[in-house]
């Protein structure tokens, strides 16, 4: 305890301030033996640190995910058609054209709102990509329609819901779809647990989990570059979620 009565924690020198504290100097993790198995990735696993992006999309997309996830699984899936409804930047679609595998892609840039029940076409693809907003932790576009536009957590997580029936509708029996999504917070949300309100939709839309999450590290994200008044944990990572049909 303090003078004041507040309890110090015994590791900081009491003349330092919270406000003058080095940043902790990264280290590097010792990750868990890989079983060995007949997987043809045998690197993809359940932590995903590859902080290669791969020379797929544009990186100042806003959003932009690096490509070499996307290829690993359209690897490991054995995957000759695959759709991208949310494409941005254009990183899945440049993973197919170096695998062979046929793409269709669109965004609302495009003007192709896949929210809406005939965006895509019905059970046509083996797998499909989405990475969707993570609510409004980034805005896209001024269109309404947008996902990260939504003006409540109530009216994304309609929408949201809308789009895992559409891009379940277009898997053929036995595709999948892998979404990536990360939670969320700000101040008047408080802490939005999207990565459970993913998997509850999906589930409801009649889809399977077909394998473990994949819990992708954020290497470049633009948020490790800030500085924040406020304490909280930090999120370094966003997760995959692969579903069957
Ligand atoms: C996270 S970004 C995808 C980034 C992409 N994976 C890349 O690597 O460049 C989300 C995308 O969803 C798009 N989007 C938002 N709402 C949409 C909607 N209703 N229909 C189609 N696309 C939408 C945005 O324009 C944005 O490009």
């Amino acid at each position: 305890m303090n003078r004041s009565g507040t309890s110090v924690n015994p590791f900081y020198s009491s003349r330092v301030e919270p406000s003058t504290r080095a940043p902790a100097p990264s280290r590097y993790a010792k990750l868990p033996r890989i079983p060995v198995n007949a997987s043809p990735v045998p690197h993809l696993t359940s932590l995903y640190h590859n902080s290669e992006a791969g020379e797929y999309g544009r990186r100042d997309y806003p959003g932009n995910c690096g490509g070499n996830l996307i290829r690993d699984l359209l690897r490991y899936f054995s995957v000759s058609i695959a759709a991208d409804p949310m494409t941005g930047s254009g990183t899945c679609f440049d993973v197919c054209q170096e695998l062979g595998v046929s793409c269709w892609s669109s965004d609302l840039h495009q003007g192709i709102d896949a929210c809406s029940p005939s965006a895509l076409p019905r059970e046509s693809f083996e797998f499909c990509w989405l990475h969707p907003p993570y609510w409004r932790q980034k805005l896209y576009t001024d269109d309404p329609r947008d996902l990260s536009r939504t003006p409540t957590l109530d009216a994304f997580l309609n929408r949201y819901r809308q789009l895992i029936v559409n891009c379940a509708g277009s898997l053929v029996p036995g595709g999948r779809l892998a979404i990536l999504m990360g939670d969320y917070s700000d101040r008047e949300a408080g802490f939005v647990p999207l990565v459970y309100h993913t998997k509850r939709l999906a589930f409801d839309a009649g889809l399977r989990q077909c394998c473990t999450d994949i819990t992708r590290f954020s290497h470049g994200a633009s948020s490790g570059r800030k500085v924040y008044r406020s304490a909280f944990i930090p999120g370094l990572h966003d997760v995959c979620m692969i579903f069957e049909r």
